[in-house]
């Protein structure tokens, strides 16, 4: 029997036993209590309350300004949702950066506010102090590397990352320094195919993937895009399961039409 349909429960050491024998991990951004739920129930194995509620859920540009108290918010419905998922929440910008104290705070502050299961920061040896501090309180920590979307300004586009040699070579040597550190995990942003294999090949924790291509342990998308809500973003790792924007449109019209002429409600939908 495969280890994800066994599970009662995904932990991190489920994660390890999926990669080891070689099981896709599933895992998609949730932001509130009721698609948690439907999450949850379909069987995903990570939900990540990702940073990019700043984006679809608030309207905000980049990740740059969530807050602290907005992750909280946010997470605190996922984790009322979920019975199986393993739930991890993103550190947000300004958060934990370049102080390891303030690291340690903000996660506990998740970890105890929110009830998830873990958290998830940006980048490479600048945060291993902070890694290794948030781990000391037995808090489990996932890496991100790759386009790091809070250093969006740094960078000045969201074009793909690590096409050059040095920058390659600097992701593959952050990756070791995270797993080393004690990350349980690494999610990798839109960088080629073939630097995503060669981590997952080189690393013995789980490496997801968005927009890294086939090779690594798992996936993941943002929820709302590729459910089609949001219409803007296009990349080419994106797969559309499904035009919900289309369907919601449709019926939000249908339902004023319906307002409009008199039609809702109707004798049997009165008292
Ligand atoms: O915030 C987010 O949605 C993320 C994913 C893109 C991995 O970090």
């Amino acid at each position: 029997m495969s280890i994800h349909s066994s599970v009662k429960r995904v932990t991190t050491h489920v994660l390890y036993e999926m990669k080891l024998k070689g099981e896709k991990i599933a895992m998609l951004t949730g932001y509130d209590y009721s698609m948690a739920r439907i999450l949850d129930q379909a069987g995903i194995d990570i939900i990540l309350v990702g940073d990019s509620a700043s984006n679809v859920m608030a309207g905000n540009e980049t990740t740059v300004p969530i807050t602290l108290n907005e992750m909280i918010y946010h997470a605190s419905g996922v984790v009322r949702a979920v019975n199986r998922a393993l739930v991890v929440v993103d550190l947000p910008f300004g958060t934990y950066q370049g102080n390891s104290r303030e690291a340690l705070q903000s996660s506990i502050r998740i970890m105890k506010e929110t009830g998830a299961h873990a958290v998830k920061l940006e980048g490479g040896s600048e945060i291993k102090e902070s890694v290794e501090r948030i781990l000391s309180a037995g808090i489990p920590v996932m890496g991100h590397l790759g386009l790091t979307p809070q250093s969006i300004h740094k960078f000045g586009t969201y074009v793909v990352r690590a096409t050059e040699k040095e920058e390659a070579e600097k992701l593959v040597e952050d990756s070791r320094i995270l797993e080393e550190a004690g990350c349980f995990a690494l999610v990798l942003e839109k960088i080629p195919a073939s630097l995503g294999k060669r981590v997952a090949e080189e690393r013995k924790i789980p490496v997801i993937g968005i927009g890294a291509g086939r090779h690594v342990d798992g996936q993941v998308l943002v929820l709302h895009d590729m459910l089609g809500i949001t219409q803007e973003f296009s990349p080419r790792f994106l797969r559309r399961y499904h035009n919900l924007h289309a369907e919601m449109f449709g019926a939000i019209q249908n339902y004023i039409n319906d307002v409009r002429s008199l039609d809702f409600p109707n004798e049997k939908e009165q008292y």
